[in-house]
């Protein structure tokens, strides 16, 4: 009965992360992008005071071509992935010691992650 009972549990769980998947809400992330577009642009090859976007998922961090990253980011050695990008924006400077975004992050999780989903169709 107790081995019914978690089964019974995991199944809510995944079907819960399924359904927030399906959330995945680009419109609201487009929203919370205005807090960027002033420093980047998600055209390939736009190079504004921060880096293009486009393509930003899967790529390794402060590997845009001719973009003159900060040396922590330039020497930092990880791949964007949504648990990465979710950790650096809700607080650029602690995630990324050394970074000249100047950005102070971003409290809320659900905001951030309507920025993850709208990022990630950029691809
Ligand atoms: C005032 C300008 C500014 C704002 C606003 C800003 N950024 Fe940045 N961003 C930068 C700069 C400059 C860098 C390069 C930082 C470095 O070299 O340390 C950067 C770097 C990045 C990187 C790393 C890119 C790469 O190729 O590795 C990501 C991801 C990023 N910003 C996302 C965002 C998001 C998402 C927002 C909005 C919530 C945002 N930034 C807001 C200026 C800004």
């Amino acid at each position: 009965m107790k081995k019914l009972a978690i089964a019974y549990c995991l199944l809510i769980f995944s079907l819960g992360s399924v359904y927030s998947w399906a959330e995945c809400d680009v419109e609201a992330g487009k929203k919370q992008f205005n807090k960027c577009v002033a420093c980047h642009s998600v055209e390939a090859d736009v190079q504004l005071m921060g880096p293009s976007l486009h393509g930003l998922m899967g790529r390794k961090v402060g590997s845009v071509e001719g973009f003159p990253f900060s040396e922590a980011m330039a020497n930092a050695d990880f791949i964007w992935t949504e648990e990465t990008l979710d950790a650096f924006l809700e607080s650029p400077m602690q995630y990324l010691p050394g970074t000249v975004m100047p950005f102070g992050g971003i409290r809320k999780a659900e905001q951030r992650q309507a920025l993850n989903c709208y990022i990630g169709q950029l691809n």
